[in-house]
């Protein structure tokens, strides 16, 4: 496994093992087996990252992987070099391996067929399409928390329409055993192919639930007649006090990041003993360096 554009092509067997290898990497870092040497990274950020990028450039530089960084404002790409120029050009420059974030939906898939056999790639997201090392990262986190994916009561709240995280998060879960997931938010920013969905928050509705995973409305991607009403939006699906005492939710509070503190979910509850969100972010370290060990 070299290219991972998206969760479709993982099985449980390959999960499991991925899982067990970070698992490896957290009780063992910062010593770890420097299986990166005399290779190298780079990192192709079209938009911007602090949890992604620096996990990986981290990840890489503690395997003994050579990481180049490549920002598309100073580069070439100014003076009209093409995407797939820029690709050619960092092959021959000898890059082994390519961690990929781009506004383009689906763009994961063409540079899948672009680049040649050997060279490695993760789609650090593409658009509203995928961002398979968060889904995984979101996924091993949750294993931290269950015995048993079969018992795990999970419901996400937010923008899911636009959310490139949230239908791989929904893939791992099945395939791993969990299929009780409810989507909670405005019509507006619900995405017609998850259900159970809700747009009403009823007394107690997320009593039963383990965990709430929180999803920023991506402002960035909202189209020109979506217009979202912030303040209507908080005061129904803002997580905060009254939210939980209302839905008697008493489960873990999980979010990808970045936050906007005070309009999804309010700072006590980030901060809180309930919210997984730092460890989310800690083992996103541990998944991608797991996931930079599969380069050949
Ligand atoms: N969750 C996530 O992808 O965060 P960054 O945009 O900071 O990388």
């Amino acid at each position: 496994m070299n290219k991972i554009s998206t969760v479709n092509g993982l099985d449980k067997k390959f999960l499991e093992s991925l899982f067990d290898s970070a698992k490896n990497i957290k009780n063992s870092w910062p010593n770890l087996e420097q299986i990166g040497k005399g290779k190298t990274i780079c990192l192709l950020f079209w938009e911007p990252s602090t949890r992604t990028k620096l996990s990986f450039e981290h990840a890489a530089k503690s395997l003994g992987f050579k990481v180049l960084d490549f920002s598309p404002s100073g580069s070439s790409i100014e003076k009209g070099e093409t995407f797939e120029d820029t690709i050619k050009t960092l092959l021959a420059l000898k890059v082994d391996g390519f961690i990929i974030r781009h506004p383009e939906d689906k763009i994961s898939l063409k540079i899948e067929k672009l680049l040649p056999e050997e060279a490695f790639f993760i789609n650090a997201g593409d658009g509203s399409y995928a961002h398979p090392s968060q889904a995984l990262l979101d996924v091993y986190t949750m294993r931290e928390e269950c015995k048993d994916f079969s018992e795990l009561k999970v419901a996400a709240i937010g923008d899911t329409k636009h959310c490139r995280i949230i239908g791989s998060q929904v893939t791992l879960l099945n395939r791993l055993g969990c299929t009780d997931i409810q989507f909670y938010g405005p019509k507006e920013l619900l995405d017609d192919n998850l259900s159970p969905s809700f747009s009403e928050i009823t007394d107690g509705c997320m009593e039963d639930r383990d965990i709430l995973y929180v999803i920023r409305v991506k402002n960035e991607r909202l189209k020109d007649n979506e217009n979202i009403d912030m303040e209507a939006f908080k005061s129904i699906y803002q997580i905060n006090e009254s939210f939980i005492k209302k839905t008697k939710f008493s489960g873990s509070v999980m979010h990808p990041g970045p936050i906007n503190v005070d309009l999804e979910i309010t700072d006590d509850i980030a901060t809180s003993e309930k919210a997984l969100i730092s460890t989310q972010v800690e083992n996103g370290l541990y998944i991608r360096a797991a996931l930079l060990s599969l380069i050949s």
